[in-house]
């Protein structure tokens, strides 16, 4: 349905997402690992900040060997984070608040803890043999096809009992559910319906792409781009073990049972390119609310490279499709060590004034950085199975840094991943105060956001780019502009407002002290600067 311009829009369209890795973000209980207690005591922080959700990662029993992305039981908590009456008391609090909780659904594989595998590996006549994907050998004994797993080695992994192999698209402890069955499809829209009537507000539904793989199992081609450092699993292109069309029935169908709830959302982890992001909407808006746009962490960080990107996926977008935007999240390397801490301060204005959604991931608002870990200390096993790599996710996912107390005031005791260095002088406590802090620039991109309809429901209109710039408008109908021009270089750029009619106010830069200043026709920024003018008419 188009929205009327003076109604209040979706949570989920004005709201900024906020990613936190519960492993990371507060130990309550002093073990050294967050938990749910932990979560609900940094709620002021959260509302203070000013996000409107908060997506936790798995919280779920696992055997933790991809850190609870393995999954053994669907409908309860994990004694490390807590129970489900904590889970209902966080949510509680977080309803209070106004604030809305999201969880992550992993429909793609369970644990092979699971009682569904047990069982499924029991024998080849078991009623669950075919909720997973189990194939003979090749004559020779070899695995059914030539697919890869994402953390090495093959995807194939032969089962001495029953004397055929099942497939896994991650660690072998990861054995993907067979969704061509509909018992599956049922028992996963039950899990759905069990945390929708609990009252969460949603799912971030992981590894949506992968989850119908091709009918006839065909091997996938040779990637010929591919390159000594990348994953072994960019050796294949995996145009049969991904993406198959058949995936947008089961979208929505998932889709669907959100809708009998209200206002609930549905976003969808998808690495693909943006033409095939977005068929993910679905037919007429029928699939996911907010499929992942991972632009920003995947692509370079180029002027004229992120701004064809976001021309390209605001004209790829269907009708009524709505926009999201990601600087970064537990898979990947942070912001603020992919491209600086200057220019992370850029990016934050990016990613808060672009048109969309923003998710914001822990940490981030306050310029943590990627923690080098000791080799013997390295938990993650994208990082254990291709040593030579560098692929480990783990320097993401440290603990928050709170305070300059005792680790981090994350935890009493030694947490389970080291601390950044820095961590005595990168911290919230020290940033709370200090205007010129990453912090504050977070706080104030939100409190504009929420201050100003432009940022939320405003057109996006791009004004003028270059090897250095970025710029755009965003307008409300009928309501107030503004201009944001971002310098991506350390060098000082001008852009050329005065040719363009272009007259305004610096209202925000990320600059200490460089804003209420006037545009000027050749406007002058610093290295790494960044501004937001409110324009005069
Ligand atoms: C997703 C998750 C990642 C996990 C993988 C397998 O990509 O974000 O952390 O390892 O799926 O579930």
């Amino acid at each position: 349905m188009k929205e009327a311009p003076t109604q209040t829009p979706l949570w989920w369209k004005s709201g900024v997402i906020y990613q936190l890795y519960p492993r990371s973000f507060q130990d309550a209980n002093g073990d050294g690992v967050g938990d749910l207690r932990g979560i609900q005591q940094r709620l002021d922080y959260l509302q203070w900040l000013g996000v409107k959700a908060v997506w936790i990662s798995p919280i779920y029993p696992s055997p933790m060997a991809d850190f609870g992305y393995d999954i053994s039981d669907y409908t309860d908590i994990h004694p490390l984070f807590g129970t489900l009456a904590d889970f209902d008391a966080l949510l509680a609090d977080i309803h209070a608040r106004g604030l809305k909780l999201i969880l992550d659904l992993v429909p793609n594989h369970t644990s092979d803890k699971h009682p569904w595998f047990l069982e499924s590996r029991s024998s080849k006549d078991n009623p669950k043999r075919n909720w997973y994907l189990w194939r003979d050998a090749k004559e020779d004994g070899s695995v059914p096809n030539n697919w890869l797993a994402a953390f090495g080695g093959p995807a194939w992994e032969w089962d001495e009992v029953t004397q055929q192999y099942y497939y896994h698209a991650f660690l072998k402890e990861q054995p993907d559910l067979n969704w061509r069955n509909p018992e599956v499809q049922e028992a996963m829209l039950k899990v759905m319906q069990f945390w929708l009537d609990r009252g969460v507000d949603g799912f971030r539904v992981d590894v949506m792409w992968h989850m119908i793989k091709d009918g006839q199992w065909r091997d996938n081609p040779p990637n010929p781009d591919y390159k000594p450092h990348m994953g072994t699993y960019d050796q294949l292109l995996p145009v049969y073990s991904t993406d198959q069309p058949e995936v947008h029935d089961l979208v929505r169908r998932m889709r669907a049972l959100l809708d009998r709830y209200t206002e609930r959302v549905m976003i969808g982890e998808i690495y693909l390119p943006i033409h095939k992001l977005v068929t993910y909407y679905g037919v007429d808006n029928t699939g996911a609310h907010l499929p992942f746009n991972f632009q920003l962490i995947t692509l370079p960080w180029n002027a004229a490279t992120i701004a064809a990107a976001i021309n390209e996926y605001e004209g790829a977008l269907p009708l009524e499709g709505w926009p999201n935007w990601v600087l970064s999240n537990h898979d990947q390397p942070r912001i603020a060590s992919r491209i600086g801490s200057d220019q992370a301060r850029v990016a934050a204005m990016l990613l808060l004034t672009l048109r969309g959604t923003p998710t914001l991931y822990y940490g981030d608002e306050i310029g943590m950085r990627d923690v080098p870990i000791p080799w013997n200390q390295i938990q993650d096993p994208q990082g254990l199975n291709m040593p030579d790599k560098n692929l480990s996710r783990d320097p993401a996912r440290t603990p928050m840094q709170w305070d300059a107390m005792v680790h981090a005031g994350f935890s009493a005791v030694r947490p389970w991943l080291p601390l950044e260095r820095h961590a005595g002088q990168r911290n919230v406590a020290l940033q709370r105060n200090d205007p010129g802090s990453m912090l504050s620039l977070y706080r104030r991109l939100l409190q504009l956001r929420h201050a100003e309809r432009a940022f939320t429901i405003g057109n996006y209109t791009p004004v003028y780019g270059d090897h250095q710039l970025i710029s755009y408008i965003r307008e409300e109908i009928g309501g107030k502009r503004f201009l944001i021009v971002l310098n991506l270089t350390h060098r000082t750029a001008l852009f050329r407002a005065g040719e363009r009619g272009l007259k305004g106010t610096v209202v925000l830069s990320t600059v200490v002290g460089a804003d209420d200043r006037d545009l000027e026709a050749l406007m002058p920024l610093e290295g790494d600067e960044g501004i937001v003018v409110k324009l005069d008419s």
